[in-house]
């Protein structure tokens, strides 16, 4: 029988069209008369960050900018806002962006609480964060990393050349999760391609999990059908509402699967090689996903069966096994129908991969992968994905 598992979320989530035109009343029903808005550059020159100072200045909240977050954060982002915030006298932060805005703003909140560096935050046994992060908000302005709702915030550190992660703990969780579709409109279709993948890979490497459990396996089967049922067409067409909505629901829920439980093989790739070359997390992770799921449907036909039904596959008729072949020609197929870079138009070069799949096996994701992985197995699923990037 399992161990004995628990289910942790401490995350409120408001979702829906309009949302974050109640941001200044959740602020102010946190406490906070001096937050502070994390977000990056991007945001402010797409003139997207009006759509959270507005309701912000409407409600005479003192609110303090920081937009110096990047891609991949690295530390001393991180270490800068908490200096800012305690300088300022901040009572609360509202991360306003994608994965690295929400996951530096939960930073922020790690080391304004407990001092120090981030660095010193990295995830060990013992935890060593003690106190819960200050009340914050996080508004997601893309659809996948799910950072909004998971336990876990991803740091640089450009020194070791590698992503650490900080977290699985409920003290590091957003207090609010607050979700508008409408703010995703205007997405590229590249970060809609990438972020939504990365979306789909959060449900798949849950539910396949060494760690997977009843309750977050159902959220991330409906995570999987709403990513294959409308991120072709988010894809194709920004502004389609429905598929905006739809997307943003599968971004929740796949994090929620993700953001309690571990992933697998993917994100041990991805998020080891994100740390070599500064690339989209959720391309690199998508391009992975189709290899790794190849090499894992062995280890758990069922479960990929299963994962065939819910991407929409016909599986009538068909062997289990056969069925569970359907789940990774599905993933392979969407990823190319989304027009998802391979390795090498990322910057991967196939001379890097012994050392990829080194970092790869370092990986603490490694131990949750649903079949034994050893450091060649690491070493096979690079040559393939590079192989099918060969076109
Ligand atoms: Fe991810």
């Amino acid at each position: 029988m399992p161990r004995v598992r628990s289910f942790e979320i401490p995350t409120v989530m408001k979702h829906g069209l309009g949302a974050v035109e109640t941001l200044a009343d959740e602020a102010r029903a946190l406490g906070m008369t001096r937050p502070m808005l994390v977000t990056d550059g991007g945001i402010v020159k797409a003139g997207l960050l009006e759509r959270v100072t507005r309701p912000l200045k409407a409600a005479n909240l003192d609110f303090v900018v920081f937009d110096e977050v990047v891609p991949n954060p690295p530390i001393a982002v991180v270490d800068q806002g908490g200096a800012l915030y305690r300088q300022e006298k901040c009572d609360g932060v509202i991360g306003f962006g994608g994965g690295s805005s929400m996951d530096t703003a939960k930073s922020i909140g790690v080391v304004a609480v407990n001092g120090g560096s981030i660095r010193s935050y990295e995830w060990a046994d013992p935890q060593p964060i003690k106190q819960r992060i200050p009340p914050t908000i996080c508004v997601p302005t893309t659809a996948g990393t799910g950072s909004e709702v998971t336990l876990w915030a991803v740091i640089t550190d450009h020194q070791r050349h590698i992503k650490f992660n900080v977290g699985g703990t409920g003290l590091i969780g957003a207090w609010l999760a607050l979700i508008d579709p409408e703010l995703t409109l205007d997405l590229p279709p590249a970060v809609t391609a990438g972020t939504g993948m990365d979306a789909l890979a959060h449900a798949v490497e849950c539910y396949t999990c060494a760690y997977a459990q009843p309750l977050p396996d159902s959220v991330a089967l409906n995570a999987m059908e709403y990513v294959s049922q409308y991120l072709r067409v988010a894809f194709a067409q920004g502004h389609n509402v429905e598929a905006r909505y739809k997307m943003s629901m599968a971004a929740m829920l796949g994090a929620l699967a993700y953001g309690t439980e571990s992933a697998g093989a993917a994100h041990a790739m991805s998020q080891s090689a994100g740390g070599v070359h500064d690339v989209p997390h959720g391309a690199l992770t998508a391009r992975l996903l189709g290899p790794v799921m190849e090499y894992n449907f062995k280890g758990e036909p069922q479960k990929f069966a299963r994962i065939a039904q819910a991407l929409g596959e016909d599986v009538g008729g068909l062997t289990v096994w056969q069925a569970a072949e359907k789940a990774v020609e599905a993933v392979m197929k969407l990823t190319e129908d989304v027009e998802i870079p391979t390795l090498q138009e990322l910057g991967f070069k196939e001379e890097e991969i012994p050392m990829l799949a080194d970092i790869a096996f370092k990986d603490p994701q490694t131990v949750g992968n649903p079949r034994d992985l050893s450091l060649q197995s690491y070493v096979k699923m690079y040559h393939r994905t590079f192989d099918l990037g060969k076109r």
